[in-house]
């Protein structure tokens, strides 16, 4: 089933700078001026509610630096660094739990990097053991409690101990099989090594195996990419995140090791998009939108199907109902009318934990008309499709009177077949879905602020 049409004219009319939309506001709102007070509202706030809670944590250590790398993370060799890390953590946790509630069902939980297998086996299990001290982990299978995994770390006994901590779902970070490029960005991993991880993983009955490639890095080529793609259509993950290579030496060190002129050129790259969305969706996997593509009986393709999908600072999740608590250095937590984020760095993380407050740097409160927005981009942006009447239900407002100067920037995109705006509802046809980021980005009260910062969409 094609559920995506390329359309090669439009994607070179509509590729504007946007944000991806892991939050509306995006994170490029947070202030530093934000204050404390406003987290502990909307602590009590959320104990009222009862939300069932998504907790992350951020192991920001890697063993080996990867050149293209524009993750929060902290290169180092030295394994004894980890644990006066999880010492910080524990007592960030400890404050958490005590504003939130250990009382709260955990239904999501995630280990995010950096490389959260740079732990010991040892660590990993003191990390989760404390987690289920101080909050209420769920035991049975409908839990998702997830990690991100470099297949170079995860040896039989690393994912034995995952499987028995609680973990049912693991992403592998690959990028690209072909040893040129592996080599170029200082990511050497072979297929055998990840094919080994994927096939052990199985076995141990993770669900919902995630692969991770980006396309645009030095020296691909559309052949290259392609044979790549293919090999891994063999290993048949269930979900498949496919990133664009975000270029920014400036802002971010390790890239100036990559030179420009190694990086495919823009017709190119389009080239590689174009194939690999064919060969995967000629297999039969569904895109998801932005980046993420999963078999038609995952989970995420399930929720898609059934309007269920939401999305947070992880990505695509099926959790939308819990509150996202996330500690450790860098991390974000989302309620539900605020956002926050940890310190960035080691050191000004341990410096606050130190005085006995919350590591918080920046945040955002969102106001009547944000909530609003964030409905109507959760929908399209997940969904593909918004009745006027959920949100005319929602938030008492008529929505072509509310929204009179979007439908009308919409209405040129619907000449571009991008979406219909039929029916009282706003259907995003195939050839809007690669551009969802432009069609909720006529949504964004915010985008004039900042817009030049944002990847490119494509
Ligand atoms: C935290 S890492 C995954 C876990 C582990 N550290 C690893 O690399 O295997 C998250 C993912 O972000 C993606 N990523 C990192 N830097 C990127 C960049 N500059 N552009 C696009 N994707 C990037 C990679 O696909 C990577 O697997
Ligand atoms: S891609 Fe993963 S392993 Fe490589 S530097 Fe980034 S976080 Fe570390």
């Amino acid at each position: 089933m094609n559920n995506i049409y390329w359309n090669e004219q439009l994607i070179r009319k509509y590729d504007l700078q946007g944000p991806r939309y892991t939050s509306y506001p995006t994170a490029m709102e947070f202030d530093t001026g934000f204050s404390l007070d406003l987290v502990a509202q909307a602590a009590k706030q959320s104990r009222l509610a009862a939300r069932p809670l998504s907790l992350y944590f951020h192991i920001p250590f890697c063993a080996m630096l990867c050149y293209y790398c524009a993750c929060n993370k902290i290169v180092t060799k030295r394994r004894e660094k980890a644990q006066p890390y999880l010492d910080l953590l524990f007592q960030e946790m400890a404050m958490q739990s005590e504003l939130f509630g250990n009382d709260r069902i955990v239904e999501q939980l995630h280990w995010g990097g950096g490389t959260p297998t740079f732990l010991s086996p040892a660590e990993m299990r003191a990390l989760m053991a404390e987690t289920n001290k101080l909050f209420r982990l769920r035991t049975d299978d409908q839990r998702d409690y997830s990690i991100e995994i470099d297949p170079r770390e995860a040896n039989p006994e690393v994912l034995q101990t995952l499987r028995e901590i609680g973990f049912n779902r693991i992403s592998l970070g690959v990028q690209d099989f072909d040893p040129k490029v592996q080599k170029a960005v200082n990511r050497v991993q072979s297929e055998e090594l990840t094919l080994s991880v994927l096939r052990q993983s199985r076995e141990l009955g993770f669900r919902s195996i995630n692969i991770d490639l980006i396309y645009g890095l030095p020296h691909q080529t559309s052949q290259s990419f392609r044979e790549t793609v293919e090999k891994i259509i063999d290993f048949a993950p269930d979900r498949l995140s496919v990133f664009n290579y975000a270029h920014l030496p400036a802002r971010f060190m390790p890239q100036k090791r990559i030179a420009d002129a190694d990086l495919p050129a823009p017709d190119e790259k389009l080239t590689i998009l174009h194939n690999t969305i064919d060969q995967l969706v000629t297999t039969g996997y569904q895109f998801i939108g932005m980046d993420h593509f999963a078999k038609p009986e995952d989970s995420l393709a399930q929720a898609q199907k059934m309007g269920r999908l939401h999305r947070n600072f992880q990505g695509y999740t099926t959790h939308g109902n819990c509150d996202l608590i996330a500690m450790g250095v860098s991390s974000i937590s989302m309620l539900d009318r605020v956002y926050y984020q940890n310190q960035y760095t080691l050191e000004t993380y341990e410096d606050v934990l130190q005085a006995n407050q919350l590591p918080v740097i920046r945040g955002v409160q969102l106001n009547d008309e944000d909530v609003l927005r964030r409905y109507v981009i959760g929908q399209l942006i997940c969904n593909f499709t918004l009745a006027f009447e959920s949100v005319e239900r929602r938030f008492a407002i008529s929505f072509t009177e509310h929204f009179q100067d979007e439908l009308t920037r919409l209405e040129g995109m619907a000449r571009d077949d991008l979406l219909s705006l039929e029916n009282n509802r706003i259907s995003v046809k195939p050839a809007g879905r690669l551009l969802i980021r432009a069609i909720c980005k006529v949504f964004d009260q915010h985008r004039l602020v900042g817009q030049q910062k944002f990847s490119k969409i494509i």
